[in-house]
C-alpha cells in the first residue's frame, strides 16, 4: 500500500499541493522540472540557453518550511545534469543535493526525481544546473520557502512578490565558455548583464543596440511589495538600484534582517535578498532596474548593465534620461565592505520556528577547530590552468562519497584536506575535511586574488563574524560580531581581504563547500565537508534513496532506464488529464 500511496503522488505533479497523502504529518509538494535547451539572443545575438519547463528562467518552486518535495528532473539535454537547490538544506539528507561529491549526474534523456523535506527553514533560494558549467547559459529558478501561517513574518504582508534574476552573461554559451576555460584562457569581460533573461532597455543607442527585449515589471501605485533578488552569474559583483525607490532590506538567504533602507546595494554571484519595495513615487514616469558591475573601470565596462523597466500601472510616460549612477566610490574600497557589515540579524525575530533566532548564543559557543583557506590566482598545473584552494585543486568526482562509503569503495578521496595554506605548488586531488560531528568551527576565508570570491557551503548557514582587509590573524578575531552577525550561506570574500565563517555542524552528510565563481569552480576550487556522527549506526543519517543513480566504479550496478516518452513539451497534454484522473482516483480513495 506504501508504494503504491507513493506512485500516485508521483502523478500529481505541476506543482500540485496536497496534504497528508504521501507522508504523514506534513504536507508534500511535487513538481517536474523539463530541463531542455532553446535558441534565443537575449543580448541580439542567437544563443542557446538552458530552458526549465520551457522557460528561462525557469519557473518559481514555492513551498512551507517542513514541507516535502518531490522534484522530478527531466534531462532533454545532450549532456549531463544534476540540479542543486542552492541554500535549501537537506537535513541529514546530502543524497539529494545535487553536486557531484553526493549525486551521480542524471544521463542524457534520463529523469531523476529528488526527494527532501524543507525542514526548519523560510527564505528566498535558487536552483541551477551544478555540472559542466551549465549554469552559465540558465536553467536557474527561484526556490521560496515561505513561513508557516502560525509563523508570522516580521513586517507586514507584502501586497505582491517580484522575482528579479539577475547575472553577467556571455553570447557565447556554455560549452564553448568551458572550452576556454579548458584551454587555459580567462572568460575576459562579460557581454553584458541580463535580468530575468533578458537584455538591457534600450537606454542608450550606442550601447544597447536596436532590437533587445527588456523585462518590465509592472507594479500598483501605494503598494509594498517583496522583491527576491538573486545573483545567478557567472562572477560578476552587481549593484543593484531602482530609480527614486529606496530597497528595504528584509531577509538575506535564509534569515530575517534587521530592516534598513539602501539606495543601492551589492549582490554578489551566488548570494539572494529580499527587500520591500514601497511604490510611493508619482508615476509622472516609469523607473530604471539596474545591474551595473561592480569594482570594474566602468568605461572598460559599460556594457556590463542590465536594464529593466518599473512600470506603475498609472504611468504617465516612459523611462528617458541617465541610469540612476551606480555608488562613486571607486578609490573607496571599505565602502562596499561597509554595507556588508550593516547586513545583521534581526535577533527578535522568528524564521522557521515559533522560538527567537537569536536565543542561539552563537558568540559564546566555544570552537572546536579552525580552518584557514587560502585562494589565489589560477594557476597553471601539468599543462592545464587550476584554481586552488590551500593549494588543492579539487579533482571532480567521478562517484560520490557517501555512496562510495556504503559500497566499502576506499581510495576514492582523502580526508587530509590541510586546514592551514601549504607554501607549495598547488596539486590536483580528491582531499575533503574531515570534520567533527557536533563541533563549532571557524572558516577564514583569505582571498589572495585581485577578484571578488565568493564562497558556499551546502547544507547549512553559516555566522559571517568578519571580514576586513589585510591578512587574518588571531587577532582579528577581537573584531567578531558576537552577537547579531548574520546568518546564510553565500559570502563575499573582498580582493586582498578575509572574511570569517563559525558554523555548527550538526547536519551529517557530505556537503560541499565551494566558489560560486562558477569559473573558479570549475577549475577546482571547492571541496567537501565530510561530517559523520561516530555513533553512527544509520540512525542520524538518512540511507541512500531506492532509485539511487550508480555511476563511475559503480556504475556496473545502474540498471537502464527505459527513455521516458514524457517529453520536454507534452507534459501539459495529455500529463494533466492523467494528473486530474488520479487526482479524483486519489479524492475517491482517500475517502
Ligand atoms: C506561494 O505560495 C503561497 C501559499 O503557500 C502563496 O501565498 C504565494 O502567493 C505563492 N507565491 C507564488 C510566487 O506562487
Ligand atoms: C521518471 O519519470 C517517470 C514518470 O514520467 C516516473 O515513473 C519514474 O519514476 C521517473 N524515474 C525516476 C528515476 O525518477
Ligand atoms: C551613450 O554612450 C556613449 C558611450 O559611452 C556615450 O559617449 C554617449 O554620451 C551616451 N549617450 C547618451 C545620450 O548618454
Ligand atoms: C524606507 O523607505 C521607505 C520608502 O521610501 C519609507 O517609506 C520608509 O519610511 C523608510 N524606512 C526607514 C526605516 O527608513
Ligand atoms: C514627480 O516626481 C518627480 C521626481 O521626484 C518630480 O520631479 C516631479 O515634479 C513630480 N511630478 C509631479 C506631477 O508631482
Ligand atoms: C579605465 O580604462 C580607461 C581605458 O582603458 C583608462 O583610460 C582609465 O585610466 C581607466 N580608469 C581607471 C580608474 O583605471
Ligand atoms: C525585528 O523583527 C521584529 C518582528 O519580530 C520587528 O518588529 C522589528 O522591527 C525588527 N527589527 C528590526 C531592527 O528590523
Ligand atoms: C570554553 O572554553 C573555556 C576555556 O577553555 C572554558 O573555561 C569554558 O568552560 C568553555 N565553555 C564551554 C561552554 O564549553
Ligand atoms: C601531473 O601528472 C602526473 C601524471 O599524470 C602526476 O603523476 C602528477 O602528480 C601530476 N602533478 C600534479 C601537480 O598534479
Ligand atoms: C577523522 O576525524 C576523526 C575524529 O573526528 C578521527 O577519529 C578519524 O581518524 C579521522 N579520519 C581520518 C582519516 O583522518
Ligand atoms: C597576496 O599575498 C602576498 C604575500 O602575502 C601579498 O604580498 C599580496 O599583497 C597579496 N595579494 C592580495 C591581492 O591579497
Amino acid at each position: 500500500m506504501g508504494l503504491f500511496r507513493f506512485s500516485l503522488c508521483f502523478f500529481i505533479l505541476n506543482i500540485a499541493l496536497f496534504s497528508t497523502l504521501c507522508f504523514s504529518g506534513d504536507p508534500t509538494v511535487s513538481t517536474e522540472l523539463h530541463v531542455s535547451s532553446t535558441t534565443v539572443s537575449p543580448l541580439g545575438v542567437p544563443q542557446k540557453v538552458i530552458t526549465i519547463n520551457g522557460k528561462f528562467p525557469g519557473p518559481v518552486i514555492n513551498v512551507t518550511t517542513n514541507n516535502h518535495v518531490i522534484v522530478d528532473v527531466f534531462n532533454q539535454l545532450d549532456e549531463d545534469l544534476l540540479i542543486t537547490w542552492s541554500g535549501v538544506q537537506m537535513r541529514r539528507n546530502s543524497w539529494q543535493d545535487g553536486v557531484l561529491g553526493t549525486n551521480c549526474p542524471i544521463p542524457s534523456k534520463w529523469n531523476w526525481t529528488y526527494q527532501f523535506q524543507v525542514k526548519d527553514q523560510i527564505g528566498s533560494f535558487f536552483y541551477f544546473p551544478s555540472t559542466n558549467f551549465q549554469r552559465a547559459s540558465g536553467g536557474f529558478g527561484p526556490f521560496v520557502i515561505n513561513n508557516r501561517e502560525i509563523i508570522p513574518i516580521p513586517f507586514a504582508q507584502p501586497d505582491g512578490e517580484i522575482f528579479i534574476m539577475i547575472g553577467d552573461w556571455y553570447t557565447q554559451d556554455y560549452t564553448a565558455l568551458r572550452s576556454t576555460l579548458d584551454g587555459g584562457k580567462d572568460l575576459g569581460i562579460p557581454d553584458g548583464v541580463l535580468i530575468n533573461g533578458k537584455g538591457p532597455y534600450q537606454y542608450n543607442n550606442t550601447l544597447v543596440p536596436n532590437g533587445i527585449d527588456h523585462e518590465t515589471i509592472t507594479v500598483d501605485p501605494g503598494k509594498t511589495y517583496r522583491i527576491r533578488v538573486h545573483n545567478v552569474g557567472i562572477s560578476t559583483s552587481l549593484n543593484f538600484r531602482i530609480q527614486n525607490h529606496n530597497l528595504f532590506l528584509v531577509e538575506t538567504e535564509g534569515y530575517y534582517t534587521d530592516q534598513a533602507n539602501y539606495t543601492d546595494f551589492d549582490i554578489h554571484a551566488g548570494q539572494s535578498y529580499s527587500f520591500l519595495l514601497s511604490t510611493d513615487q508619482n508615476a509622472s514616469t516609469d523607473y530604471y532596474i539596474v545591474a551595473s558591475a561592480r569594482f570594474v573601470n566602468e568605461s572598460l565596462w559599460q556594457k556590463v548593465t542590465g536594464v529593466a523597466v518599473l512600470h506603475y500601472s498609472n504611468s504617465k510616460g516612459g523611462v528617458s534620461g541617465p541610469l540612476p549612477p551606480p555608488p562613486d566610490d571607486f578609490y573607496n574600497k571599505g565602502a562596499s565592505m561597509n554595507q556588508a557589515r550593516s547586513i545583521r540579524l534581526n535577533t527578535s525575530a522568528s524564521g522557521a520556528r515559533p522560538n527567537p533566532q537569536g536565543s542561539f548564543r552563537y558568540g559564546s559557543i566555544n570552537i572546536t577547530d579552525t580552518y584557514l583557506l587560502k585562494v589565489t590566482a589560477p594557476v597553471a598545473i601539468n599543462g592545464t590552468t587550476r584554481a586552488a584552494i590551500n593549494g588543492i585543486s579539487f579533482l571532480k568526482p567521478d562517484v560520490p562519497f557517501r555512496l562510495a562509503d556504503n559500497n566499502q569503495l576506499r581510495g576514492i578521496y582523502k580526508l587530509d584536506f590541510p586546514s592551514k595554506p601549504m607554501n607549495r605548488t598547488p596539486v590536483i586531488d580528491r582531499s575533503i575535511i574531515n570534520a567533527t560531528y557536533k563541533g563549532f568551527i571557524e572558516i577564514v576565508l583569505q582571498n589572495n586574488d585581485s577578484s571578488v570570491q565568493n564562497f558556499h557551503l551546502d547544507g547549512y548557514s553559516f555566522f559571517v563574524v568578519g571580514m576586513d582587509y589585510g591578512d587574518w590573524s588571531e587577532n582579528s578575531r577581537n573584531s567578531y560580531n558576537r552577537w547579531d552577525a548574520i546568518s546564510r550561506s553565500t559570502t563575499q570574500v573582498f580582493p586582498g581581504g578575509w572574511t570569517a565563517i563559525l558554523v555548527s555542524l550538526d547536519n551529517v552528510g557530505s556537503w560541499n563547500l565551494r566558489a560560486e565563481n562558477l569559473d573558479r569552480w570549475y577549475l577546482g576550487q571547492e571541496t567537501y565537508l565530510r561530517i559523520v556522527n561516530p555513533e553512527e549506526a544509520g540512525d542520524t543519517e538518512t540511507g541512500a534513496p531506492e532509485n539511487v543513480l550508480y555511476c563511475g566504479p559503480l556504475k556496473y550496478k545502474q540498471k537502464k532506464q527505459t527513455p521516458s516518452s514524457s517529453s520536454a513539451d507534452s507534459s501539459l497534454g495529455s500529463g494533466f488529464l492523467f494528473t486530474l484522473f488520479m487526482g479524483i482516483l486519489v479524492i475517491f480513495t482517500s475517502s
